[in-house]
């Protein structure tokens, strides 16, 4: 009886302590265009002004195949026209796609000094085409489980030169975080490539003021690592 209590007492602590981690769930309306356009609903683990530790519970993308390119915005601009195509109609049922965001570009650093990069841009799908999203011969589709990312803000128009900066100013704020070890750990595992990251991206072109742009670190976070 003692120890069944006393199990039962440790377990409601810990989703206290679980719980108490969530700061805020599902908010995504402080982005700009997430009040008229579906956004991907996540939950914020952390954070303060520099950073934030978010979990997405399980997202959907429609993807380009891999862009090599020594530019980001290049490669973006040709990624754009496709997933553009796709959305008005040109996929295999031949249905428009309301517009959403954020738009996201996987960027994976060349090793080499001058060689170029590789980008994968993502869409994320409507919920309502989440169930039946229509397969197109240029992109493919992409389901996230729960994913944990963590993220720094910046504004204006993405630049070539911004997005390694913005990524190293995220990883050092982390580093001087209780996250260094979990993040670290997270990134290493799991087969992904460590040096990739997210650029995502929540403004059309033409917006011009207010544009928030996004670097995600994507890492694997076991339940046991929760403190
Ligand atoms: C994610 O899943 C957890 C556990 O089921 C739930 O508590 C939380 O509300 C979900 N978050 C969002 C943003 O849907």
């Amino acid at each position: 009886m003692a120890a069944t209590s006393g199990f039962l007492t440790a377990i409601s602590s810990m989703l206290l302590v679980v719980s108490a981690f969530i700061i805020s769930s599902g908010a995504t309306n402080s982005l700009p265009n997430c009040n008229t356009l579906d956004c991907p609903k996540y939950d914020v683990i952390d954070g303060n002004s520099d950073f934030e530790i978010r979990r997405y519970n399980s997202t959907f993308w429609t993807s380009t195949s891999k862009i090599e390119d020594i530019s980001f915005v290049h490669a973006n601009l040709l990624a754009f026209d496709q997933l553009f195509d796709y959305i008005q109609g040109k996929n295999d049922y031949g249905v428009k796609i309301e517009m959403t965001a954020p738009v996201i570009s996987e960027v994976y650093p060349s090793s080499g000094p001058v060689c170029a990069s590789s980008f994968v841009v993502s869409f994320y799908l409507p919920e309502e085409n989440q169930k039946d999203p229509p397969p197109a011969e240029d992109v493919h589709l992409q389901t996230w489980g729960v994913t944990y990312v963590a993220v720094r803000q910046f504004g204006g128009f993405v630049e070539d030169y911004d997005i390694g900066v913005q990524a190293a100013k995220l990883d050092a704020t982390i580093q001087n975080t209780r996250w260094a070890s979990v993040v670290g750990k997270g990134r290493a595992g799991g087969g992904k490539d460590a040096a990739s990251y997210i650029v995502a991206q929540y403004n059309s072109p033409f917006q011009f003021e207010n544009r928030v742009n996004e670097i995600w670190l994507s890492f694997d976070m076991e339940t046991s690592a929760v403190f």
